[in-house]
């Protein structure tokens, strides 16, 4: 059985417990659609003020939905459209305080406020995006960024 332990500490540090257990789960398994399962699973539970989270994977030129936790999303995302598809065609990650203001963003859950997207590149390929929406405005920062960039880097290097 997997066992968290809760997250103790300054943001920097509840990130640093939090990668640790990434590591844990992921330990010994690459499949990639577990391990997409179990993280989606792990983040989602351990991090306050998420509404959806969850992996869209690449496929024949746009992102399919992958596992995730939250309600029912939109399947399939154009690369360049919404900030799932922007983080796709740019491999930069989207920090968007306000997703109301992004040009574009897809409304899957009418309760997304802000959203953070990082691309998944491995070998360098692009092979999805790990995408986070929070209820709240303006709720990642650059911590939160960096965080999720190394666990995206943690998934790819980990996963088949
Ligand atoms: N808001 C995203 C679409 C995916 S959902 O949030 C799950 C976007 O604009 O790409």
């Amino acid at each position: 059985m997997f066992t968290t332990d809760s997250l103790t500490g300054n943001k920097a540090e509840q990130y640093q417990q939090l990668i640790a257990q990434c590591e844990a789960l992921l330990h010994g398994e690459r499949h990639r659609v577990a391990n997409a399962a179990n993280l989606s699973a792990l983040l989602f539970n351990s991090l306050p003020d998420l509404n959806w989270l969850g992996f869209y994977f690449l496929e024949q030129g746009e992102l399919v939905v992958g596992p995730f936790q939250g309600l029912p999303a939109c399947v399939r995302i154009a690369l360049g459209k919404g900030v799932c598809g922007t983080a796709a065609l740019t491999r930069e990650s989207q920090l968007v305080a306000d997703v109301h203001a992004f040009e574009g963003h897809i409304a899957c859950d009418s309760a997304s406020q802000s959203e953070l997207v990082v691309p998944l590149i491995q070998n360098g390929e692009l092979i999805g995006v790990l995408d986070i929406d929070s209820p709240l405005l303006n709720r990642f920062d650059a911590v939160d960024q960096a965080a999720f960039e190394k666990i995206a880097e943690l998934f790819c290097s980990g996963s088949d």
